[in-house]
C-alpha cells in the first residue's frame, strides 16, 4: 500500500483538505490528489485552475504529493495510477452516510480498492468549500480556512461583486 488517492471537487481546496493530505502523506509514500473535472456542483473555478491552485498550496509536500484532474469513474483513475487505496476525510457523523454510499459503490465497482477514512482535526471539522465561498463572497475573512494563495484568489474572484 504505497500509493493512495484523495479525490474530491476541491472548489476550492481548504485547510481541512490540506490536513487530510498531511495525514495521508505520513501513511503513504505517494498521495495523488485527484480533482474531479466534471461534477454536478457547477464549480466556481474550472478544473485546470483548481489543479493549479491546489498544486501551489501543496508545494511544500514535494514529490510525494501529486495533484491531477480526472474524469469518469474514480476507481478507473485509481487503477491507472497503480494505487489501491482511496482516502476520504471524515469530519462529523453527518458525513458517514454519504461516505458509506460512495465507499460501498466503489467497492462494488472495484473490490480490490480499499477506502481508508481519516478523521479531520477538530479545528477543521466545520469547514466545507461551500461555506468558504459564501464567506468570501460577502467579504468575510477566510484566511484561517484556506491556504494563502487560495484566499487571495477568492478575494479577486469576488471583488466588485
Ligand atoms: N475538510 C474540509 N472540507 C471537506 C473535507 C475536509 N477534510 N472533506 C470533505 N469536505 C467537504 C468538501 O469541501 C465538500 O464540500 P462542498 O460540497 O461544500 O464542496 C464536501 O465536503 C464533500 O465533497 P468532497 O469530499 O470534495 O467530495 P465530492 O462529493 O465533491 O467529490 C468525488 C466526490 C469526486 C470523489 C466523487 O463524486 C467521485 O468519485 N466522482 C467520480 C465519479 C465516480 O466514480 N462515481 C462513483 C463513485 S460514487
Amino acid at each position: 500500500m504505497q500509493t493512495a488517492v484523495y479525490a474530491g471537487t476541491f472548489d476550492p481546496f481548504t485547510n481541512g483538505h490540506r490536513d487530510i493530505v498531511e495525514r495521508a502523506s505520513k501513511l503513504f509514500e505517494r498521495v495523488h490528489v485527484a480533482i474531479a473535472e466534471s461534477t454536478s456542483k457547477r464549480p466556481l473555478f474550472d478544473a485546470d485552475e483548481r489543479v493549479a491552485l491546489t498544486k501551489q498550496a501543496l508545494k511544500a509536500f514535494g514529490e510525494g504529493v501529486v495533484v491531477e484532474k480526472f474524469n469518469g469513474l474514480l476507481v478507473n483513475y485509481v487503477a491507472s495510477v497503480g494505487a489501491d487505496v482511496i482516502i476520504r476525510g471524515l469530519r462529523a457523523v453527518s458525513d458517514y452516510e454519504y461516505e458509506y454510499q460512495i465507499a460501498a459503490m466503489n467497492r462494488e465497482l472495484a473490490p480490490k480498492i480499499e477506502t481508508v477514512f481519516l478523521m479531520a482535526s477538530q479545528q477543521h471539522s466545520f469547514i466545507n468549500s461551500t461555506i468558504v465561498k459564501e464567506v468570501a463572497r460577502f467579504g468575510g475573512d477566510v484566511s484561517s480556512l484556506v491556504p494563502e494563495n487560495i484566499g487571495k484568489r477568492l478575494k479577486d474572484a469576488f471583488q466588485g461583486q
